[in-house]
């Protein structure tokens, strides 16, 4: 049976992900702040664990409640969008803090946690955005968010060399999506968005690790 971690799985892409591999059969394990997010988990049967990123003691100790688990799919999915600037207005330092918290320093604590709980040729995903890329970057808006899914994708790549020949890791833009952070008026439906991301992590082969992907599996420059 597939097993399968979703970090930050309480609503939205990532809670798709756990009802769309529920609905597979997968055993799934998914991570959740609040009472109310640990609650939708254990409603589509998977193992609920507390876990808030940007709490260093959590973040940092998730290897006890994994322990013994050998995933094939993890994929790190917590995020927040921060100021919704246009132009270049300097965050607060809360503001900064808040989103680099979460996006960087949540993920850099997220990782080592994973390493004795890998299959072997496991696929990870962290969930980046197409905003991070400066390859393909010619609209600003929103450049805190940018700066931490930029450093993201650096963290992911540093991941993907260090579990190298063990995990298949890959930055995944999910499109934009119909969600809480991407609003009404986004192009896509979760539902479809989590079902490409899931058929794209099946296609992965070890050639594939260290990139960067849209949701329908094709390359996105750094
Ligand atoms: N929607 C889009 O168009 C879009 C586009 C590009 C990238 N993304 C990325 O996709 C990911 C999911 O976004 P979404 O659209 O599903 O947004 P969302 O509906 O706002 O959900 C965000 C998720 O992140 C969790 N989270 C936030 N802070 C956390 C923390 N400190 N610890 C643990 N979990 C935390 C939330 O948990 P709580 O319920 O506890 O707050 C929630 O489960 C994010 O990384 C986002 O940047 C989204």
């Amino acid at each position: 049976m597939k097993n399968v971690l979703i970090v930050g799985a309480s609503r939205g892409i990532g809670l798709e992900f756990v009802r769309q591999y529920r609905a597979d059969g997968a055993r799934v394990t998914g991570t959740a702040r609040d009472a109310a997010g640990l609650g939708r988990l254990r409603e589509l049967g998977a193992q609920a664990l507390a876990l808030d990123v940007a709490d260093a003691t959590g973040a940092s100790s998730l290897a006890w409640p994994i322990d013994g688990e050998a995933f094939d799919t993890v994929v790190i999915n917590a995020g927040v969008y921060g100021p919704r600037t246009q132009g270049l207005q300097a965050p607060t330092a809360a503001e900064f803090d808040a989103v680099m918290h979460v996006n960087v320093l949540g993920t850099m604590r997220v990782l080592p946690q994973l390493d004795g709980a890998l299959a072997s040729g496991a696929k990870l995903a962290v969930i980046s955005s197409r905003m991070g890329s400066m390859g393909v970057r010619t609209a600003g808006g929103g450049w805190l968010y940018r700066a931490s899914k930029a450093a993201l994708n650096s963290v992911l790549k540093d991941a993907s060399i260090a579990f190298a020949g063990r995990a298949i890791c890959i930055a995944f833009h999910p499109g934009w999506v119909r969600t809480d952070m991407g609003g009404t008026g986004a192009d896509l439906d979760v539902a479809d968005a989590v079902a490409d991301m899931r058929r794209t992590l099946a296609g992965l082969g070890p050639d594939d690790n260290g990139t960067f992907r849209n949701h329908d599996g094709a390359m996105i420059p750094w």
